[in-house]
């Protein structure tokens, strides 16, 4: 009689090979062998016996049950049936097999899903992932389902997870847990990291009303300023973090003008030499107003109130600063402030259009202002339009360094 399914094993001393068939077409399992005696019956009789042995101590080891399909929904056991199987099957023993579809119903659709598979790739294992069947004393038994197709043959293997699925059970809740927890903890810091802004949000607002706009600034400006230069540094990738730190630190670039006596900072007249030497302390006075925290908004504050005059060819005050010297905050700055000045109206100046406005940056480029970011800004020019047509001049109040809408 030829086997149809071999299961084939090396024996202990690494010579005889033997080879037993648990095919459906077999009622006694029998042994052909590949090794240094044929014929000998004694040690085929001891060969069959130590792969009986080995695929029963596999299959209890394993806590799995190997059953050979033998026609319709039935499956014949191949391994002996453990206390757990019998619990599921909950029939006596049946010599042509179990009817294992209709005692577990989800194999159906498993057993159609692997004949399909087949029909590619014989052979090709499929497993079912676990699923749970109740026992007949009615506990819960995790299962999980591989079939495979041999030599003609379909070879169902059912495994008991037992602890090993309770364990992987319990691992999932704590890490579902642990991802609840997480999610908790960073709505958490969301919450607080707002509650944190918005309070420095009202102390920006609260330092640049000191100065009471006592210039030709309004509130409209210094709100705009904020605004475009939040608009630059999201163009220019920062973190949210960053482009929310400049929207409120730009704003206040002029807060040293409060350290400037009226009869200057207000003449109405050009200024001789001695006044505009002044006139220039506010970098300075602005920078030491907002010094010396580890706030980082204050930090960008100070260094924008320092360095919102100098030039990109070092021309400007008050250190004569050049290039990537000049902190990259304070160049956004000094563009957009120069951009709001020349497109609105002042005491000594007219109103400018778009197209004028950017005629004059064009030629400072390279001289007060940076180049490379002079093109961002030209590039994000609908923006800014947007942002002066949302934020005008007539809306005295400063209330808030965001838009109306919302949109910051
Ligand atoms: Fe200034
Ligand atoms: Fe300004």
């Amino acid at each position: 009689m030829k086997c149809s399914w071999p299961w084939r094993a090396v024996c202990a001393d690494g010579v005889r090979q033997a080879a037993f068939c648990i095919c459906s077409d077999h009622s006694n399992n029998h042994a052909d062998y590949a090794g240094s005696n044929r014929d000998n019956d004694k040690t085929t009789q001891e060969n069959t016996l130590l792969m009986t042995t080995l695929l029963e101590q596999t299959c209890a080891s394993l806590d799995m049950v190997v059953f050979t399909h033998t026609g319709a929904d039935r499956f014949r056991p191949e391994s002996v049936l453990p206390e757990w199987m019998l619990g599921l099957l909950g029939t006596p023993h049946e010599t042509d097999g179990y009817d294992l579809v209709d005692a577990f119903p989800f194999l159906s659709c498993f057993m159609d899903e692997a004949r399909s598979q087949w029909q590619q790739a014989l052979s090709y294992p499929v497993r079912s992932g676990s699923w749970i069947e109740t026992d007949l004393f009615g506990r819960e038994v995790p299962l999980e389902a591989s079939a495979l197709f041999v030599n003609g043959c379909e070879v169902l293997i059912l495994q008991q997870l037992g602890e090993k699925y309770r364990a992987e059970v319990t691992l999932l809740q704590h890490v579902r847990d642990g991802l609840l927890n997480q999610e908790f903890l960073e709505a958490e810091v969301r919450k607080r990291t707002g509650e944190i802004r918005q309070r420095e949000e009202d102390i920006a607002l609260k330092l640049i009303s000191l100065t009471s706009f006592r210039d030709q600034e309004t509130g409209a400006h210094v709100r705009r300023i904020g605004l475009y230069a939040a608009a630059m540094a999201r163009a220019l990738d920062w973190s949210e973090t960053e482009v929310d730190n400049i929207r409120i630190a730009a704003p206040m670039h002029d807060i040293g003008k409060i350290g400037i006596p009226d009869n200057i900072l207000l003449k109405p007249g050009a200024l001789n030499e001695d006044e505009f030497a002044i006139i220039k302390q506010h970098a300075r006075i602005g920078a030491e107003m907002l010094s010396g925290t580890d706030i980082p908004v204050l930090e960008m504050a100070a260094g924008i109130a320092w360095c919102h005059h100098e030039r990109w060819d070092g021309s400007g005050y008050p250190r004569g600063l050049a290039g990537e010297q000049i902190p990259v905050a304070a160049r956004i700055t000094t563009i957009v402030d120069i951009y709001d000045a020349l497109i609105h109206e002042r005491v000594y100046k007219r109103a400018f259009d778009e197209a004028e406005a950017v005629a004059i940056m064009r030629g400072l480029s390279g001289k007060n202002l940076d180049p490379g970011l002079l093109k961002v800004f030209l590039y994000l020019l609908p923006v800014m339009r947007r942002i002066k047509d949302e934020v005008r001049e007539e809306d005295e109040g400063l209330q808030s360094l965001a838009l109306d809408t919302g949109v910051r």
